[in-house]
């Protein structure tokens, strides 16, 4: 029997500060306005608050570029804010996690700078820094937000390493020096209070052994970091002491954000004592990932109920992965998860329906609970986002037209999930005051907070419903601790499970696909407990299924 955690039956919640709520009117999303909308977030049910990163930072990557760990970046506030949240947030019941970036930091961190300046002292060890061959980098890794992972320092033959952006150095690991001052940065603020972190790209930190090219895999000659993670080994003896030196002390809950992990690791990561407390189940984000966006698949939901019931099933006898629809990385579910975006509400509620009963925690993004979609671009010029600029060009390199290539980021950029929340139908979608920092959606008029909040049939409140349920201790044995099993499989665009506990059986069923339709039960079904439908209709043994309907109800033991 697993040992049992107090977060086993937590609902978890992503924050994007800089898009969340703006205080003061400067188009920014701040701490100030965390609190202002924690009593919001307490009525919607979550209990663990994830804030994206909001360290100094340049912000060229939106805050993953940190250049100073202590200190927080004066767009969203002050230290002195930042420990008011973690009181008023602690006040309310709330857990709260910092986003940990420690594979790379900024290269406005002190570190780096004194790097720069003398590469062969000792804060040149801090990071990777190697001799180039012929003029050309030291080999042909592909960063992630494209180009070489390698960047040459300025009146010299060396290069730098970075997976992300060249303005994101990865940190060496390897020195032990290093290490240790993270280590004291995170019990430093597990000391102030907070409760965890999210864990950022934390499979990057182990590179392989020796910095060599592998064959290319597209036109530039470079190949991906995927491929030069297969040759990295041994990342365990860095998160065994990472969890030893920090986590374990605190008693703190993790999350890590893991693409790469290799076969037969999952239990190394989340089993029992495992390095972390939790990770996101990726299963959809990596299967419908190509080498580039431009290559990327589109899901259906045939391909969607097979990669959902995958996941599971790994995870199983394991632990607990964290099931997400979308993040700050990914487009908006309610967009994404369908092939044409259907646009209704419907939808959007089976969608949840279906990620928030999953064994695992739950994780919503902001904005998720309304049913946020993503944004219609018209020009690449009102992409912010530092990797969609990079996936517009390798797209047009590849030959797609500029018409073509801006598809291609409107359908993938992650800008789609960054645009300002919206609460009401104010100018601005009551965001702030002043202008955004980033293009409103302009859908805010019908899909905002104070509307949904008055209608009992809106997408918010179906999400309040779904979390008290998901919470409802009656139920917990099943939901969180029971077991997950597929369901009507063979049904075509029906996706549908058990949950069973010792206490009784659930079925999820939903019909991903628009045309109502009928389904053949095999199970006596009990009580409803939760439906996006006017009525659950059963006669003569079929259940009446709706467009998009999602119908979550006990049936007896088979
Ligand atoms: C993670 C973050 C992403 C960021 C990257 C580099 O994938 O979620 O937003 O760009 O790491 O830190
Ligand atoms: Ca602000």
């Amino acid at each position: 029997m697993m040992e049992k955690k107090w977060w086993h039956n937590k609902v978890m919640y992503q924050i994007y500060p800089k898009s969340f709520f703006d205080s003061n009117g400067d188009g920014i999303g701040d701490l100030q306005g965390i609190i202002q909308k924690l009593d919001y977030l307490k009525e919607l049910g979550v209990d663990i608050l994830w804030l994206s990163p909001v360290y100094e930072s340049p912000m060229i990557d939106q805050g993953y570029d940190i250049s100073d760990y202590y200190n927080i970046n004066p767009d969203f506030g002050s230290m002195a804010d930042m420990e008011l949240l973690i009181a008023e947030a602690k006040k309310r019941g709330f857990y709260l996690l910092m986003d940990l970036v420690i594979n790379h930091c900024s290269s406005e961190h002190e570190w780096f700078k004194r790097a720069m300046e003398n590469p062969e002292g000792k804060y040149g060890e801090y990071f990777y820094i190697r001799e180039g061959k012929e003029g050309n980098p030291p080999c042909n890794w592909r960063s992630y937000f494209g180009g070489s992972a390698w960047e040459r320092i300025e009146g010299t033959d060396r290069y730098y390493l970075h997976m992300f952006a060249k303005e994101q150095p990865d940190l060496n690991w390897e020195n032990e020096e290093v290490r240790r001052e993270l280590y004291k940065m995170i019990n430093w603020w597990l000391e102030k209070g907070i409760d965890g972190f999210r864990i950022d790209a934390i499979i990057n930190i182990k590179k392989p052994k020796e910095f060599v090219s592998y064959e290319a895999d597209g036109e530039d000659g470079l190949c991906s970091v995927h491929k030069v993670l297969e040759d990295a080994q041994g990342i365990g003896e860095f998160l065994t002491e990472l969890k030893r030196e920090t986590f374990e002390k605190h008693d703190a809950f993790t999350i890590a954000e893991v693409f790469d992990d290799k076969e037969g690791e999952l239990p190394l990561f989340i089993g029992e004592n495992g390095y972390f407390s939790t990770m996101f189940d990726f299963t959809i984000e990596k299967a419908r990932s190509g080498k580039a966006w431009y290559e990327d698949k589109k899901l259906y939901p045939e391909d969607i109920k097979r990669l959902i019931f995958q996941g599971q099933k790994e995870s199983e006898a394991v632990g607990f992965r964290a099931n997400i629809i979308e993040n700050h990385d990914e487009p908006r579910g309610a967009s994404s998860m369908f092939v044409k975006d259907p646009k209704c509400d419907a939808s959007v509620k089976m969608l949840g329906t279906i990620s928030v009963l999953l064994r695992g925690v739950p994780v919503i993004y902001q904005g998720q609970e309304i049913g946020m979609k993503n944004m219609v671009f018209t020009d690449i010029s009102e992409v912010d986002d530092i990797s969609s600029k990079a996936q517009y060009a390798l797209a047009l390199e590849n030959g797609l037209t500029k018409e073509e290539a801006l598809a291609v980021v409107g359908e993938r950029t992650r800008d789609n999930a960054r645009t300002p929340f919206q609460w009401s139908d104010e100018r601005e979608a009551g965001f702030t005051d002043g202008a955004p920092w980033l293009k409103v959606n302009p859908n805010y008029t019908e899909i905002n907070v104070r509307k949904q909040e008055a209608d009992a049939d809106s997408v918010l409140s179906y999400y309040r419903k779904l979390i008290a349920l998901r919470k409802n201790p009656a139920y917990q044995d099943i939901f969180v601790y029971g077991t997950f099993e597929k369901a009507y499989e063979e049904a075509e665009n029906v996706l549908a499970y058990y949950r069973k506990g010792d206490t009784g059986t659930v079925l999820v069923v939903t019909n991903y696909q628009k045309e109502p339709r009928k389904l053949r039960l095999k199970d006596t079904v009990g009580k409803v407990l939760l439906t996006n439908q006017r009525d659950v209709k059963i006669e003569d043994g079929d259940m009446y299924l709706d467009s998009f309907g999602a119908v979550v109800c006990t049936v007896e033991e088979r």
